[in-house]
């Protein structure tokens, strides 16, 4: 298929909702093909079967778990025979806490799904990104840069997402490996939901998350997919370690209340 990702084979986690989803039915468009891992493995199906049309690989993987991303690493090898991207994009938010209230088992499961997890794709990875000259992309977030009350370990989380694309990005320059970052604000989709739903006051919630944007809404994850086609395409040939905005203008200076 024509188009700006034209022939290139995509593992893209947490593909079957949300960012995630939205990112795979792009590629598609863009003439990649995706193998959507997630842990939810009729979302990943789903997502193939309706909104990539059948075309690409549904696989279950648990980016959790080193076994998992090996196994689902190795699925995708073996249908396609090589690889171009990985997006480390499967992320949790919860708990909506300060540290101090953060409980060891909820620190540990944000840790291992949003960070440790780009530890396991890369472990079991690299040696076909090296082979295709390919690309990493990490989904991480404008609360990693600015920070974000009562949300800590997930704030944690996202700014070691955004250190750790620099160091890969660095380590990976001689093989022709490009390692970069996107960083959201806030985009409508289930996860957002969920935390809307975890803060005191959920409705007054949307209307903060519209007025944190100085564009002046908050968006979907359209914005999102088409920064991520642009970064995984030639266009983006000599970006590396970078973590870009996908905000909106929300880390911009000082505004007034009432003026969105
Ligand atoms: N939505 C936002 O406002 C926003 C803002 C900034 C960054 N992000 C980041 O974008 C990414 C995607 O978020 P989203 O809003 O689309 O979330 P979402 O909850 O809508 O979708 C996440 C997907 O990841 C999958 N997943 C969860 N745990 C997994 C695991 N252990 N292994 C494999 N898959 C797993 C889920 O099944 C789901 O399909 C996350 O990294 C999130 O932190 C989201």
């Amino acid at each position: 298929m024509a188009g700006e990702l034209a022939g290139k084979v995509i593992f893209l986690t947490g593909g079957g909702q949300g960012i995630g989803r939205e990112c795979a039915r792009a590629y598609t468009q863009a003439g990649a093909t995706v193998a959507v891992a997630d842990i939810n493995l009729a979302a990943a199906e789903d997502a193939v079967a309706t909104t990539l049309g059948g075309h690409g690989l549904a696989v279950a993987c648990d980016v959790a778990s080193s076994a998992s991303v090996q196994e689902a690493i190795a699925a995708t090898l073996a249908r396609y025979g090589r690889l171009d991207v990985i997006h480390n994009n499967a992320g949790i938010s919860s708990p909506s806490k300060p540290l101090h209230e953060t409980t060891n088992e909820q620190w540990e499961r944000v840790f291992d799904i949003n960070l440790k997890s780009i530890y396991y794709t890369t472990l079991h990875g690299i040696e076909a990104l090296k082979a295709s000259r390919g690309s990493i992309l990490n989904t991480a977030s404008m609360v990693g840069l600015l920070g974000q009350e009562n949300h800590a370990a997930y704030v944690a989380t996202k700014g070691a997402v955004i250190a750790l694309t620099k160091a890969m990005a660095l380590d990976y320059a001689p093989f022709g490996i490009r390692v970069n970052a996107f960083c959201p604000a806030a985009v409508w989709t289930p996860l957002l939901r969920e935390w809307v739903q975890e803060q005191p006051n959920p409705a007054g919630t949307e209307d903060f998350l519209n007025h944190i944007h100085a564009l002046g809404f908050c968006p979907k994850a359209d914005v999102v997919a088409d920064v991520a086609v642009f970064l995984l395409s030639d266009r983006a040939r000599f970006m590396t370690g970078v973590a870009l905005p996908i905000s909106g203008g929300a880390e911009l200076g000082y505004r007034r209340l009432g003026t969105a």
